[in-house]
């Protein structure tokens, strides 16, 4: 199967890769704790996979990069500069699919997708809509262009905003939970999508993901987040025999059907 990149390619992104660098970041929310001296970087280039049980502070992280919320202490650092500071993230072109795809409701798939390009006048309208066409053949939509979000499955959303994403030609790509809501064969074409960014276009990821298969099989370096805290920095070979037992069960949950819980499922 050859990479629906491959057969659409999208036009050059502009720019070198680009790098990013956590340091020391924490973040409360009032009394709750929800990142706890986070430290790591993002190479230029390179796709990293951030993993972690609910509510363990992955959105919230992804949400420091972008600018959409400010460290109660450390940093963020894009490509050396502060991305809360002003300009930053001027001079990089960085796109976000949000875990919910954060649709405007209001306005065609096509719409959506021409946003973007028609403020930043990337193009002529007929060279946008051959942006847009072309991402949303990308991702096997082209037949929604004129559906408003509302008509759309939860599955074609997700896919609408990676198009909507695409067509900003991004350096820096953030996905919040790419693959959930997908069936597996498109949720192995969104794979073989961030990894042919990488290879050709150079975009550096960071993808928020529960799915293992696409970890292991695309990531460049995973990061797993407990509790607030970064508990595993490594290759995801590693993470085949984890030694730490809280990362082991993560992965492979035992499950007691004699727990009392399941118990009360069955009356
Ligand atoms: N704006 C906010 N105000 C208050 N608390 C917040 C806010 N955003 C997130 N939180 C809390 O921070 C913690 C981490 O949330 P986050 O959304 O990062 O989890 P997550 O790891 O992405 O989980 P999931 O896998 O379910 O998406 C949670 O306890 C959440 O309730
Ligand atoms: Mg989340």
């Amino acid at each position: 199967m050859t990479c629906p990149l491959h057969r659409n390619p999208i036009t050059a992104v502009e720019g070198p890769a680009v790098g990013v660098s956590i340091e020391h970041l924490s973040k409360n929310f009032g009394r709750l704790q929800a990142l706890r001296d986070v430290s790591f970087a993002v190479e230029p280039g390179e796709i990293f996979v951030l993993m972690g049980p609910s509510g363990s502070g992955k959105s919230v992280l992804l949400k420091h990069i972008v600018g959409l919320e400010a460290p109660s202490d450390g940093r963020v650092l894009i490509e050396g500069r502060d991305a809360t500071a002003e300009g930053t993230l001027e001079n990089v072109r960085i796109a976000m699919v949000f875990q919910a795809g954060a649709l405007f409701n209001s306005l065609s798939v096509y719409d959506n997708l021409a946003l973007y390009p028609r403020e930043h006048r990337l193009g002529t309208e007929a060279g946008i809509r051959e942006k847009v066409m072309r991402a949303l053949q990308i991702l096997s939509l082209e037949n929604t262009a004129h559906k408003f979000p509302s008509e759309l499955s939860g599955g074609m959303k997700k896919r609408v905003a990676i198009a909507r994403a695409l067509v900003m030609e991004p350096q820096l790509m953030l996905y919040d939970e790419p693959t959930s809501e997908l069936d597996p064969i498109m949720g192995a074409t969104i794979s073989e999508i961030i990894a042919t960014l990488r290879d050709e276009y150079h975009v550096t990821s960071v993808v928020v993901s529960h799915d293992r298969e696409l970890a292991l099989g695309i990531a460049d370096r995973v990061g797993i987040l407990m509790d607030g805290s970064l508990v595993f920095l490594g290759a995801p070979a590693e993470l085949h025999a984890p030694e730490d037992p809280r990362i082991a069960n993560f992965f492979h949950p035992k499950i007691d059907l004699k727990n009392p819980r399941f118990k009360s499922l069955e009356a």
